[in-house]
Protein backbone atom coordinates (compact mmCIF):
# COMPACT_ATOMS: atom_id res chain seq x y z
CA UNK A 1 0.00 0.00 0.00
CA UNK A 2 1.18 3.81 -1.45
CA UNK A 3 2.08 5.62 1.76
CA UNK A 4 -0.09 8.98 1.30
CA UNK A 5 0.68 12.12 2.83
CA UNK A 6 -2.47 13.47 5.02
CA UNK A 7 -2.47 17.43 5.52
CA UNK A 8 -5.17 18.69 6.99
CA UNK A 9 -6.02 22.24 6.19
CA UNK A 10 -9.38 23.20 6.82
CA UNK A 11 -12.59 22.32 8.84
CA UNK A 12 -16.27 23.00 8.86
CA UNK A 13 -18.67 21.76 11.28
CA UNK A 14 -22.33 21.54 11.63
CA UNK A 15 -23.61 21.33 15.11
CA UNK A 16 -27.42 20.81 16.06
CA UNK A 17 -28.20 22.77 19.34
CA UNK A 18 -29.55 20.82 21.96
CA UNK A 19 -33.69 19.68 21.95
CA UNK A 20 -36.40 21.56 23.85
CA UNK A 21 -39.56 19.00 23.94
CA UNK A 22 -42.95 20.16 24.39
CA UNK A 23 -43.50 19.04 27.98
CA UNK A 24 -41.95 21.79 30.19
CA UNK A 25 -41.46 19.46 33.67
CA UNK A 26 -38.52 17.99 32.00
CA UNK A 27 -37.51 21.15 30.46
CA UNK A 28 -34.88 22.67 32.73
CA UNK A 29 -33.53 19.12 32.75
CA UNK A 30 -32.62 19.01 28.91
CA UNK A 31 -31.53 22.30 28.70
CA UNK A 32 -28.80 21.27 31.65
CA UNK A 33 -27.99 17.91 29.83
CA UNK A 34 -27.81 19.99 26.28
CA UNK A 35 -25.13 22.28 27.81
CA UNK A 36 -23.20 19.25 29.42
CA UNK A 37 -23.37 17.24 25.99
CA UNK A 38 -22.47 20.05 24.24
CA UNK A 39 -19.69 21.16 25.69
CA UNK A 40 -18.50 17.42 25.72
CA UNK A 41 -18.68 17.96 21.97
CA UNK A 42 -16.67 20.94 22.59
CA UNK A 43 -14.21 18.85 24.43
CA UNK A 44 -13.99 15.94 21.68
CA UNK A 45 -13.66 18.47 19.09
CA UNK A 46 -10.44 19.76 20.93
CA UNK A 47 -9.09 16.40 20.94
CA UNK A 48 -9.77 15.75 17.43
CA UNK A 49 -8.38 19.08 16.35
CA UNK A 50 -5.41 19.11 18.56
CA UNK A 51 -2.76 18.87 16.61
CA UNK A 52 -4.46 21.61 14.06
CA UNK A 53 -6.28 23.68 15.94
CA UNK A 54 -4.33 26.04 18.41
CA UNK A 55 -5.31 25.95 21.58
CA UNK A 56 -5.36 29.40 22.21
CA UNK A 57 -8.26 30.89 20.30
CA UNK A 58 -8.09 33.74 18.35
CA UNK A 59 -10.47 35.27 15.73
CA UNK A 60 -8.43 34.38 12.77
CA UNK A 61 -8.56 30.95 13.39
CA UNK A 62 -12.21 30.25 14.74
CA UNK A 63 -15.58 31.18 13.90
CA UNK A 64 -18.84 29.89 15.43
CA UNK A 65 -21.90 30.88 13.90
CA UNK A 66 -25.62 30.13 15.34
CA UNK A 67 -29.26 30.84 13.74
CA UNK A 68 -31.41 32.97 15.28
CA UNK A 69 -32.37 31.12 18.30
CA UNK A 70 -31.94 31.40 21.96
CA UNK A 71 -30.99 27.49 21.64
CA UNK A 72 -28.40 27.33 18.93
CA UNK A 73 -26.70 30.67 21.06
CA UNK A 74 -26.37 28.56 23.97
CA UNK A 75 -25.37 25.53 22.31
CA UNK A 76 -22.72 27.14 20.79
CA UNK A 77 -21.74 29.35 23.81
CA UNK A 78 -21.40 25.67 25.70
CA UNK A 79 -19.43 23.97 22.85
CA UNK A 80 -16.54 26.42 22.69
CA UNK A 81 -16.57 26.67 26.75
CA UNK A 82 -15.08 23.15 25.61
CA UNK A 83 -12.72 23.79 23.09
CA UNK A 84 -11.52 26.86 23.66
CA UNK A 85 -10.73 26.73 27.76
CA UNK A 86 -8.54 29.74 28.29
CA UNK A 87 -4.66 29.30 28.70
CA UNK A 88 -1.75 31.62 29.36
CA UNK A 89 -2.73 35.05 29.26
CA UNK A 90 -6.39 34.43 28.15
CA UNK A 91 -6.65 33.61 31.64
CA UNK A 92 -8.59 36.30 33.32
CA UNK A 93 -10.12 35.07 36.75
CA UNK A 94 -8.28 32.69 38.50
CA UNK A 95 -10.45 29.50 39.10
CA UNK A 96 -12.85 30.00 36.34
CA UNK A 97 -11.86 28.30 33.31
CA UNK A 98 -14.18 29.68 31.10
CA UNK A 99 -13.66 32.84 28.70
CA UNK A 100 -15.80 34.98 26.34
CA UNK A 101 -15.76 33.71 23.06
CA UNK A 102 -18.07 35.24 19.60
CA UNK A 103 -21.16 33.78 18.71
CA UNK A 104 -21.81 35.21 15.41
CA UNK A 105 -25.71 35.23 13.92
CA UNK A 106 -25.38 33.10 10.56
CA UNK A 107 -24.43 34.71 7.14
CA UNK A 108 -25.68 32.32 5.10
CA UNK A 109 -29.71 31.64 4.64
CA UNK A 110 -30.26 28.98 6.93
CA UNK A 111 -32.81 30.75 9.10
CA UNK A 112 -35.05 32.23 6.83
CA UNK A 113 -39.06 31.36 5.92
CA UNK A 114 -38.93 28.18 3.19
CA UNK A 115 -41.35 30.09 0.93
CA UNK A 116 -44.66 29.69 0.56
CA UNK A 117 -45.48 26.36 -1.68
CA UNK A 118 -43.16 24.69 0.87
CA UNK A 119 -45.38 24.93 3.67
CA UNK A 120 -47.45 22.18 2.00
CA UNK A 121 -44.76 19.89 2.32
CA UNK A 122 -42.51 21.51 5.40
CA UNK A 123 -42.32 20.59 8.25
CA UNK A 124 -44.22 17.77 7.65
CA UNK A 125 -44.31 15.11 5.55
CA UNK A 126 -40.61 16.71 4.86
CA UNK A 127 -39.34 15.91 8.59
CA UNK A 128 -41.07 12.39 8.48
CA UNK A 129 -39.74 11.68 4.71
CA UNK A 130 -36.19 11.97 6.51
CA UNK A 131 -36.83 8.52 7.92
CA UNK A 132 -37.52 7.24 4.52
CA UNK A 133 -36.00 6.76 1.32
CA UNK A 134 -36.88 9.84 -1.66
CA UNK A 135 -39.88 9.02 -3.44
CA UNK A 136 -39.19 11.72 -6.24
CA UNK A 137 -35.80 12.75 -7.14
CA UNK A 138 -36.76 15.94 -8.97
CA UNK A 139 -39.07 16.91 -5.90
CA UNK A 140 -36.18 16.48 -3.46
CA UNK A 141 -33.67 18.08 -6.07
CA UNK A 142 -35.91 21.26 -5.62
CA UNK A 143 -36.55 21.75 -2.25
CA UNK A 144 -32.52 20.51 -1.83
CA UNK A 145 -31.49 23.73 -3.39
CA UNK A 146 -33.03 25.66 -0.67
CA UNK A 147 -32.26 23.96 2.11
CA UNK A 148 -28.97 23.02 1.67
CA UNK A 149 -27.60 25.70 -1.53
CA UNK A 150 -26.02 28.22 0.19
CA UNK A 151 -25.01 26.58 2.52
CA UNK A 152 -22.68 24.16 -0.20
CA UNK A 153 -21.83 26.81 -2.11
CA UNK A 154 -20.46 28.75 2.10
CA UNK A 155 -18.74 25.32 1.92
CA UNK A 156 -16.87 25.40 -1.15
CA UNK A 157 -16.25 28.93 -1.00
CA UNK A 158 -14.76 28.53 2.56
CA UNK A 159 -12.44 25.68 1.23
CA UNK A 160 -11.43 27.11 -1.56
CA UNK A 161 -10.81 30.62 -0.23
CA UNK A 162 -8.89 28.40 2.54
CA UNK A 163 -6.48 26.80 -0.59
CA UNK A 164 -6.32 30.11 -2.21
CA UNK A 165 -5.02 32.25 0.58
CA UNK A 166 -5.03 30.48 4.31
CA UNK A 167 -4.17 33.10 6.23
CA UNK A 168 -7.06 35.16 5.25
CA UNK A 169 -9.51 32.76 5.97
CA UNK A 170 -10.75 30.52 9.29
CA UNK A 171 -8.88 27.46 10.04
CA UNK A 172 -12.38 26.35 11.42
CA UNK A 173 -15.76 27.51 10.90
CA UNK A 174 -18.68 25.97 13.24
CA UNK A 175 -22.46 26.59 12.76
CA UNK A 176 -25.25 26.07 15.25
CA UNK A 177 -28.12 24.91 13.95
CA UNK A 178 -31.22 22.57 14.01
CA UNK A 179 -31.50 18.91 13.46
CA UNK A 180 -33.69 19.18 10.61
CA UNK A 181 -30.80 21.08 8.42
CA UNK A 182 -28.28 18.43 9.46
CA UNK A 183 -30.87 15.93 8.02
CA UNK A 184 -31.31 18.09 4.93
CA UNK A 185 -27.59 18.09 4.53
CA UNK A 186 -27.22 14.50 4.45
CA UNK A 187 -29.76 13.83 2.28
CA UNK A 188 -28.59 16.67 -0.44
CA UNK A 189 -25.66 14.76 -0.02
CA UNK A 190 -27.25 11.01 -0.81
CA UNK A 191 -25.56 10.28 2.11
CA UNK A 192 -28.48 10.01 4.84
CA UNK A 193 -29.26 6.47 6.83
CA UNK A 194 -32.86 6.05 6.80
CA UNK A 195 -34.11 5.58 10.04
CA UNK A 196 -31.83 7.49 11.95
CA UNK A 197 -32.04 11.19 12.85
CA UNK A 198 -30.01 13.62 14.16
CA UNK A 199 -29.70 13.48 18.13
CA UNK A 200 -28.16 15.76 21.03
CA UNK A 201 -25.59 17.75 19.75
CA UNK A 202 -24.66 15.66 16.73
CA UNK A 203 -22.30 17.38 14.56
CA UNK A 204 -21.32 16.86 10.56
CA UNK A 205 -17.75 17.45 10.23
CA UNK A 206 -16.43 18.54 6.83
CA UNK A 207 -12.26 18.15 6.20
CA UNK A 208 -10.41 19.63 3.55
CA UNK A 209 -7.43 17.29 3.57
CA UNK A 210 -4.51 17.55 0.98
CA UNK A 211 -3.49 14.11 0.67
CA UNK A 212 0.00 14.15 -2.44
CA UNK A 213 -1.03 17.62 -3.67
CA UNK A 214 -4.38 16.92 -4.05
CA UNK A 215 -7.56 18.34 -2.13
CA UNK A 216 -10.36 16.14 -0.73
CA UNK A 217 -12.67 16.71 1.29
CA UNK A 218 -14.16 13.92 3.85
CA UNK A 219 -17.16 13.63 5.82
CA UNK A 220 -18.10 12.44 9.35
CA UNK A 221 -21.41 12.29 11.06
CA UNK A 222 -20.93 12.25 14.68
CA UNK A 223 -24.54 11.19 16.47
CA UNK A 224 -25.03 9.65 19.79
CA UNK A 225 -21.05 10.17 20.26
CA UNK A 226 -20.65 7.66 17.52
CA UNK A 227 -18.36 9.13 14.68
CA UNK A 228 -19.09 7.68 11.14
CA UNK A 229 -17.13 8.02 7.64
CA UNK A 230 -19.78 9.69 5.42
CA UNK A 231 -19.66 8.78 1.56
CA UNK A 232 -21.45 11.51 -0.72
CA UNK A 233 -23.21 9.64 -3.60
CA UNK A 234 -21.09 9.59 -6.29
CA UNK A 235 -17.96 9.45 -5.00
CA UNK A 236 -14.96 8.33 -3.10
CA UNK A 237 -15.05 8.68 1.00
CA UNK A 238 -11.54 10.57 -0.36
CA UNK A 239 -14.31 13.06 -2.66
CA UNK A 240 -11.46 15.37 -4.79
CA UNK A 241 -12.96 19.20 -4.36
CA UNK A 242 -13.42 18.83 -8.12
CA UNK A 243 -15.84 15.87 -8.11
CA UNK A 244 -17.26 17.62 -4.78
CA UNK A 245 -18.34 21.13 -6.69
CA UNK A 246 -19.72 18.99 -9.81
CA UNK A 247 -21.73 16.82 -7.39
CA UNK A 248 -23.49 19.21 -6.08
CA UNK A 249 -23.48 21.78 -8.46
CA UNK A 250 -27.52 21.63 -9.21
CA UNK A 251 -27.75 22.62 -5.87
CA UNK A 252 -25.58 25.41 -5.26
CA UNK A 253 -27.46 29.02 -5.38
CA UNK A 254 -26.38 32.07 -4.07
CA UNK A 255 -28.05 34.01 -0.98
CA UNK A 256 -29.64 36.35 -3.96
CA UNK A 257 -30.80 33.62 -6.06
CA UNK A 258 -32.27 32.12 -2.77
CA UNK A 259 -34.07 35.23 -1.66
CA UNK A 260 -35.64 35.54 -6.23
CA UNK A 261 -36.33 31.55 -5.76
CA UNK A 262 -38.18 32.12 -2.34
CA UNK A 263 -40.40 35.14 -3.26
CA UNK A 264 -41.74 33.38 -6.56
C1 LIG B 1 -44.67 11.73 11.44
O1 LIG B 1 -44.11 10.67 12.19
C2 LIG B 1 -44.65 10.56 13.49
C3 LIG B 1 -43.85 9.51 14.24
O2 LIG B 1 -43.63 8.37 13.46
C4 LIG B 1 -46.14 10.23 13.37
O3 LIG B 1 -46.71 10.14 14.66
C5 LIG B 1 -46.83 11.36 12.61
O4 LIG B 1 -48.18 11.04 12.40
C6 LIG B 1 -46.16 11.58 11.25
N1 LIG B 1 -46.73 12.77 10.65
C7 LIG B 1 -47.00 12.87 9.35
C8 LIG B 1 -47.60 14.15 8.89
O5 LIG B 1 -46.78 11.95 8.55
C1 LIG C 1 -33.16 25.00 9.70
O1 LIG C 1 -34.00 24.75 10.78
C2 LIG C 1 -34.83 25.84 11.12
C3 LIG C 1 -35.58 25.50 12.38
O2 LIG C 1 -36.19 24.26 12.30
C4 LIG C 1 -35.76 26.13 9.97
O3 LIG C 1 -36.58 27.25 10.27
C5 LIG C 1 -34.93 26.42 8.74
O4 LIG C 1 -35.78 26.60 7.64
C6 LIG C 1 -33.98 25.28 8.48
N1 LIG C 1 -33.16 25.65 7.38
C7 LIG C 1 -32.76 24.77 6.51
C8 LIG C 1 -31.89 25.37 5.47
O5 LIG C 1 -33.06 23.59 6.55
C1 LIG D 1 -3.48 36.56 2.15
O1 LIG D 1 -4.23 37.26 3.11
C2 LIG D 1 -3.46 38.11 3.93
C3 LIG D 1 -4.37 38.64 5.03
O2 LIG D 1 -5.57 39.15 4.51
C4 LIG D 1 -2.85 39.19 3.08
O3 LIG D 1 -2.05 40.04 3.88
C5 LIG D 1 -1.99 38.54 2.01
O4 LIG D 1 -1.49 39.53 1.13
C6 LIG D 1 -2.78 37.53 1.21
N1 LIG D 1 -1.90 36.79 0.33
C7 LIG D 1 -2.19 36.58 -0.95
C8 LIG D 1 -1.19 35.76 -1.70
O5 LIG D 1 -3.20 37.02 -1.49
C1 LIG E 1 -10.71 14.41 -9.29
O1 LIG E 1 -11.11 13.10 -9.61
C2 LIG E 1 -11.52 12.93 -10.93
C3 LIG E 1 -11.93 11.50 -11.13
O2 LIG E 1 -12.68 11.04 -10.06
C4 LIG E 1 -10.42 13.25 -11.88
O3 LIG E 1 -10.90 13.20 -13.22
C5 LIG E 1 -9.90 14.63 -11.61
O4 LIG E 1 -8.76 14.88 -12.38
C6 LIG E 1 -9.56 14.78 -10.14
N1 LIG E 1 -9.18 16.12 -9.89
C7 LIG E 1 -8.05 16.44 -9.32
C8 LIG E 1 -7.79 17.90 -9.09
O5 LIG E 1 -7.25 15.59 -8.99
Amino acid sequence: MAVRLILFTSAFAFVTSYYVPGSKSNLLSVIQVGKQQHYDLGQYARIRYDNFLSKKYTKEEFRVEATNSDRTFMSAASNVAGLFPPIGDQIWKIGLNWQPIPVFPVEIAFNYRLPKWTESVFPQPLTNLTSILFTSFSFNEELQKITTGPFLKTLIEHFEGYIANSTSTQKYKQFSCHDINLSSILISLGAYIPGTLPGFASTIFFELREINGIHYINIFYRNDGILIPITVAGCNFDCNLTDFKNIVSNLIISVEEWYAVCKS
